[in-house]
C-alpha cells in the first residue's frame, strides 16, 4: 500500500464514500462507471438490471491519478486511508465554470470501481450517532418506521406533522439528519445534529436520530428524493415523510402531496407528503390548513424571516419553535453583532485600503465590544507568506491564508479586517467560501483610480514598475480583477480617511453587525446610542 497513489476526498465524496463502505448504498460495490451511469439516468437501474436509482460517481482532479493507476487509496482530510478503490474505468470530465481562473479549474478525471474499506471513517461530527444501517435496522425490529430527512432545524410544524403522521402508522420516528454540507439557516452539520436532537424532546421517547452523510444530489428534487428514500429504506424504514419542497413538481409525480403514503416511481419506500400545515392561534397548535377557519392560519416563517430574527437577535416565536430548539438555532447563528466577521479590502497598491483598514480597527477596538485582529497585505507577508512570490500561485496561496486566519477568527467570534490587493476574483472567493462557513464576509473594493495611486507612490513602487524595474506590478504590468460582489466601494481620491471608515462603519452598523450607531449615525450629536 505505501507505494499507491492516493487522493484526498472532499466532503460530498467522503459521505459517498462512507454510505458505500457503511452498507447504506448496499448492493452497489462502488462508484460507478459510464454504462450504470447511462442506465441509472435512462431507466433506474444498473447496467445488470438491478433497480437503483442514484447517482453516485467519482470526480477527482486528474493530476492526483496517475494514468496507469489501478489502485487508488481514499483518504480524508488528515491523510487517514480510508477504503482502496480498484479503478476499472478512468474518464476525463469536463467541469462546470465557477468563474474562477485556472487554479479554479483543474482537469477532472472520473473514476468508476469497486471499493474496500480498510477502516471505519473517523471524521464528521456526532460520531457516536452515526450508526451502521444494519445496527440500526436491528434495533428498530419488524414495527412501522416513519423516516424524515433533513438539512434544516425542526420547527413546530415538523413536530405536529411527525407526530400526528407516527401516530397514524402506529411507526417509530426515525430523524436522519443530512450532515454532508451546508445546513439551511444554521450551515454547520453539527449545528443541525444538535437542534434535531433538541427537537426531540418534543417528540415520542424511542424517536431515533442517526446523522447521515448523504450531499446533494445534482439532478433536482426527484433525485434528491430517491436519495433519500435509499438512505431511509437502509436504515429500516418502511415510509418516508417528505415536505413539500422535498417532492418533485406535483404535475411530474401526482398524489405525493395528497398526505398518504403514495409509491412514487423509483422510490424503494411508501412516500407520506407532509401536506400544507398552518398555526392555529385560536387553538394555538399546529394543524392541517383545511381544519383551520379560513384566514386565522398562520404561516410557517420563510427561511429568510427566521434569518432576519436570528441575525438581529429578536426572540424566536414559542408558536414556531419549542424553547429547545430556538436556543440552538441561537447558538448556531448569534446576533450579527456577536457574530465573527471578516471586513476584506481589496484595491490597489496605494489605493487607501491599509490606511482605512487601520483607521477601521482603531474605531472598533475603541468601542470596546468587539476583538478586531488586522491582516494587512505588507504585514502578512512578512510572516505569514514571508517568502511568497507576487506570481499568480503566490498571489493565490496568500489570499486563500489570509481567508484561512480570517476564518478562525470569525469562528470565535472575532472581527477580522484583512488589506491585501487581493487582485483574482477567484482568491477572493475562496476567502469569502472560507470565512462564511463560519461567519460572515463583507467585501470592500478601494476602487481608487490607478492615476491617482501612481500619482501618490508613497512607497516609489509605481515609478520603479513604470521603468521596468519590477516586473508584474498590479494594475501596471499585472492584472486587477475589479469585484462584481462588493458590499462596499470607497474612492478615497474623493473622500477622506475619516469619511472612508465612516462608509463602513455605517455599512456594520445598517447592517446590524454594530450593535451601536456611530458617531452621527443616530441622530443625538455624536456619542451613539444602544440600537436595541
Ligand atoms: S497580493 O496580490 O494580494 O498577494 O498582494 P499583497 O500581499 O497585498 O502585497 C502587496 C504589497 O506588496 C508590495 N509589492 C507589490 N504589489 C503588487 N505587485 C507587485 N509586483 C508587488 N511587489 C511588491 C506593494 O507594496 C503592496 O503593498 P500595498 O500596501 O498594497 O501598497
Amino acid at each position: 500500500m505505501p507505494d499507491w497513489p492516493a487522493c484526498t476526498l472532499d466532503e460530498a465524496q467522503l459521505g459517498d464514500l462512507e454510505l458505500l463502505t457503511s452498507g447504506v448504498f448496499a448492493p452497489l460495490p462502488g462508484f460507478m462507471g459510464a454504462a450504470d451511469v447511462a442506465a441509472v439516468t435512462e431507466r433506474g437501474m444498473l447496467a445488470d438490471g438491478t433497480p437503483w436509482p442514484v447517482l453516485v460517481t467519482l470526480d477527482v482532479p486528474a493530476n492526483a491519478v496517475p494514468a496507469d493507476a489501478r489502485l487508488l487509496v481514499l483518504q480524508d482530510r488528515e491523510g487517514s486511508p480510508l477504503a482502496v478503490l480498484s479503478i476499472t474505468e478512468r474518464l476525463a470530465e469536463s467541469r462546470p465554470g465557477d468563474g474562477g481562473g485556472p487554479a479554479a479549474h483543474p482537469a477532472l478525471v472520473r473514476l468508476a470501481g469497486r471499493v474496500t474499506a480498510l477502516r471505519e471513517p473517523e471524521h464528521g461530527p456526532f460520531r457516536q450517532l452515526r450508526r451502521r444501517p444494519d445496527e440500526v435496522r436491528d434495533e428498530l425490529g419488524d414495527g412501522s418506521v416513519l423516516a424524515y430527512t433533513t438539512r434544516r432545524p425542526l420547527n413546530m410544524r415538523h413536530i405536529g406533522q411527525l407526530r400526528h403522521y407516527a401516530g397514524q402508522l402506529n411507526a417509530r420516528l426515525l430523524l436522519l439528519p443530512l450532515v454532508a454540507g451546508r445546513a439551511d439557516i444554521i450551515t454547520r452539520p453539527e449545528a443541525l445534529v444538535r437542534a434535531v436532537l433538541a427537537a426531540t424532546q418534543h417528540l415520542p421517547a424511542d424517536t431515533l436520530v442517526v446523522p447521515v452523510p448523504l450531499a446533494r444530489r445534482a439532478g433536482g428534487p426527484a433525485a434528491d428524493l430517491r436519495a433519500r428514500a435509499i438512505v431511509a429504506a437502509a436504515y429500516g424504514a418502511t415510509h418516508l415523510l417528505a415536505d413539500a419542497s422535498h417532492l418533485p413538481d406535483a404535475a411530474g409525480w401526482p398524489g405525493a402531496a395528497k398526505g398518504g403514503p403514495v409509491a412514487l416511481p423509483g422510490v424503494p419506500i411508501p412516500v407520506i407528503g407532509a401536506g400544507e400545515w398552518a398555526y392555529d392561534p385560536r387553538s394555538e397548535v399546529w394543524r392541517p390548513l383545511a381544519l383551520i377557519e379560513p384566514g386565522a392560519e398562520q404561516g410557517e416563517l420563510t427561511d429568510s424571516e427566521l434569518g432576519a430574527l436570528l441575525d438581529s437577535g429578536a426572540e424566536v416565536p414559542l408558536w414556531f419553535a419549542p424553547p429547545h430548539v430556538a436556543r440552538e438555532l441561537r447558538h448556531a447563528r448569534p446576533p450579527r453583532a456577536e457574530r465573527g466577521l471578516a471586513i476584506f479590502f481589496t484595491g490597489l497598491s496605494g489605493s487607501g485600503k491599509s490606511t482605512i483598514a487601520r483607521g477601521l480597527a482603531e474605531a472598533l477596538t475603541e468601542r470596546g465590544n468587539r476583538t478586531v485582529s488586522l491582516l494587512d497585505g505588507d504585514h502578512v507577508r512578512q510572516l505569514l507568506s514571508a517568502g511568497l512570490t507576487f506570481s499568480r500561485a503566490d498571489r493565490d496561496l496568500n489570499i486563500a491564508r489570509i481567508g484561512y486566519v480570517a476564518a478562525e477568527i470569525a469562528r470565535h467570534g472575532g472581527v477580522a479586517i484583512c488589506a491585501p490587493i487581493a487582485p483574482y476574483a477567484a482568491a477572493r472567493a475562496v476567502a469569502r467560501k472560507l470565512v462564511t462557513e463560519v461567519g460572515d464576509f463583507l467585501l470592500i473594493y478601494v476602487s481608487t483610480p490607478v492615476e491617482v495611486c501612481a500619482a501618490r507612490d508613497r512607497k516609489g513602487l509605481y515609478a520603479k514598475a513604470r521603468a521596468g524595474l519590477i516586473k508584474g506590478f498590479t494594475g501596471v504590468s499585472d492584472p486587477y480583477e475589479e469585484p462584481r460582489d462588493a458590499d462596499l466601494v470607497l474612492d478615497t481620491s474623493a473622500m477622506s480617511r475619516d469619511q472612508a471608515v465612516g462608509a463602513v462603519l455605517k455599512l456594520l452598523f445598517t447592517g446590524g453587525w454594530l450593535a451601536d450607531a456611530p458617531d452621527g449615525l443616530d441622530g443625538s450629536g455624536g456619542q451613539g446610542r444602544p440600537r436595541r
